[in-house]
């Protein structure tokens, strides 16, 4: 907010002792407007100035007295140590709705990672293997930062990191050439390639020599015998098509599909590289890197048979990454249990000499627990992503068609899907990524509580008052925003400027659940509203401005429920 730089300059006006930064960061937002906009609380600066805090609010105030405030600050009072300013709510109310009917699509944009490109690796699930719930988490928190990188001006890439690669594929094919066939795997890929992996393990219990038989397999591939790579890119292929459907149905989309076998040819670079500095130790056979102070495990680099593992392939790709993008940061969304990988991966790298080890970032997040039983028993342990959004969009729909509004949605499939969907994603997104998150379906599709739901409907309801205002002929787009200056109205105009923070916040701190926060409260402040203030029965000028703002909180809601992949709908 500009007001903030505004007063603490005029602060910082007054003595030369007081340095604006530091006030800048100690102005608060009072939890009450009836006690001012902004407050400062002067016992911040009692050790520079040394003096008590009333007189130092007495002092900055009398000087403050002496000079013409700025236009936007219509009083200032004090109340014990804290200085209190009060603003003109008509000039606020008029800037921030301007800003946001002036930028159209780009309100709360920046230019701030003008020439900076972020990569963001998410989603990443493995082929031949259930794209499970984890996979879901991630993309949708990945899916999100990209967008919110993007808003603030960065060049942003959507890596997906396929698990396209590694000693189950040849298990995989060894069991397919004993007991697969074409055709079944291509009806269902995914499950049926679970089948003959899980049968390979069954059986291998008694015929080792099956174990065997795998090794070579992917001895093989490895070095791209083209029958074994052919049936490879058969599974592969197969997968790729049914997660694309699953994107589709999310609206995600990459740029790169660069999966663990892209790095195969640019492994031996780096064991090079490694053998070169001197950082290489043999232990029990295998290949890896120490650290120093054992502050972790160490990082294996090359199995004792000489195959490289997942950490190998994740050195290569981060320096291949670095090369090709200059990256500003490197993102990795993954969950939590890979903390030490991305730790030790990264701690190799630096070893290496690549100082962008700095800028790589494991986002990791939590569990998602089910407490709802039918749903975690369905398929054993692994719940599955398509059981979970169907099922949402199964019962949204019937919520829609038990509601009195229903009758006016005109393709309730539609509807059902983005709320359904919607509702998953915005679960996902509610709370910091590193706590687990509980999935119950009375909470994620609770219309009333904090929900995607709710937020959608918030939504629908503003456009329906705006589509009722159009038909009557009422034109909304140039009325005075000078006239929002009621408690309700003004908390939400305060609410709408706080936008652009609430982006920037949840991009430096890798957390969309500061959008989720913010659009969450955005929607309660505009139903408080909505209640309070009569928008259609109100007067001319005042029903004008209220239509204004109206359509003004429906644009950021839209925005910010873009930026966590949320879809809106015009009636729910
Ligand atoms: N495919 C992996 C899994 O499902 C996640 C990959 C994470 N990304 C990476 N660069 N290691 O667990």
């Amino acid at each position: 907010m500009d007001e903030k730089k505004l007063i603490a300059e005029l602060i910082a006006g007054t003595d030369e002792n007081i340095d604006a930064g530091a006030v800048c960061q100690a102005l608060e937002t009072p939890p009450d407007r009836k006690m001012g906009d902004l407050a400062f609380p002067c016992f911040k600066l009692a050790k520079t100035l040394r003096k008590a805090p009333p007189a130092i609010a007495a002092g900055i105030m009398e000087k403050l007295g002496e000079t013409e405030l700025p236009p936007v600050v219509s009083k200032v009072d004090i109340a014990g140590g804290y200085l209190n300013f009060f603003f003109d709510r008509g000039a606020v109310s008029e800037k921030v709705v301007k800003a946001i009917c002036e930028s159209g699509d780009g309100y709360g944009r920046s230019d701030e990672g003008n020439g900076k490109t972020v990569l963001v690796e998410f989603s990443s699930p493995n082929i031949a293997k259930p794209f499970h719930i984890g996979h879901l988490v991630s993309t949708a928190l990945g899916h999100s930062l990209a967008r919110i990188y993007d808003h603030l001006g960065y060049r942003t890439v959507r890596i997906n990191h396929i698990g396209d690669w590694g000693t189950q594929f040849g298990k995989l094919i060894t069991a397919y050439k004993l007991w697969g066939d074409r055709e079944t795997i291509m009806k269902d890929p995914i499950n049926e390639s679970l089948k003959i992996y899980v049968r390979f393990h069954a059986e291998a219990e008694n015929h080792p020599e099956l174990e065997d038989e795998a090794r070579k397999n992917f001895r093989l591939l490895e070095e791209g015998d083209p029958e074994i790579t052919g049936l490879w890119k058969m599974f592969v292929d197969a997968s790729l098509a049914e997660f694309n459907r699953m994107y589709e149905l999310l609206g995600v989309n990459f740029d790169s599909f660069a999966g663990e076998s892209f790095y195969t040819d640019k492994m031996p670079e780096v064991v090079d590289i490694l053998r070169e500095k001197g950082l290489l130790e043999e232990s029990d056979g295998a290949q890896v890197v120490r650290f120093d102070d054992e502050s972790m495990p160490p990082c294996i680099i090359l199995k004792s048979d000489g195959t490289t593992i997942y950490a190998t392939r994740d050195i290569a790709a981060a320096i291949y990454r670095k090369r090709t993008y200059d990256f500003f940061k490197n993102i990795y969304v993954v969950g939590t249990p890979q903390t030490l990988h991305f730790r030790q991966v990264f701690g190799t790298l630096k070893k290496m000499g690549f100082e962008c080890a700095d800028d790589c970032v494991h986002v990791g997040f939590g569990y998602v627990r089910f407490p709802d039983k039918a749903m975690s028993t369905r398929h054993g342990d692994v719940v599955l992503l398509e059981d979970v959004l169907n099922e949402a969009v199964a019962k949204t729909k019937e919520i829609i068609l038990e509601s009195s509004t229903s009758k006016n949605v005109d393709d309730v499939d539609r509807v059902a899907e983005k709320v359904g969907t919607g509702a998953v994603i915005y679960s996902f997104l509610k709370n910091s990524r590193e706590r687990d998150i509980i999935f119950t379906w009375k909470d994620i599709l609770d219309f009333e509580g904090e929900s995607g739901p709710y937020v959608q409907y918030a939504y629908a309801r503003g456009r329906s008052v705006l589509a009722k205002a159009s038909e009557a002929g009422i034109d909304y787009e140039n009325a005075d925003p000078r006239l929002l200056t009621g408690d309700e109205e003004y908390a939400l105009v305060n609410i709408l400027a706080g936008f652009q923070d609430a982006v920037r916040d949840a991009a430096y701190r890798y957390e969309p659940s500061v959008v989720t926060r913010y659009v969450t409260d955005l929607a309660q402040q505009f139903n408080k509203f909505y209640n309070t203030c009569a928008i259609m029965k109100a007067d001319g000028a005042v029903r004008a401005a209220r239509l204004r703002l109206t359509a003004c909180a429906c644009e950021c809601i839209r925005k910010a429920l873009y930026l966590i992949g949320v879809d809106v709908v015009e009636k729910m």
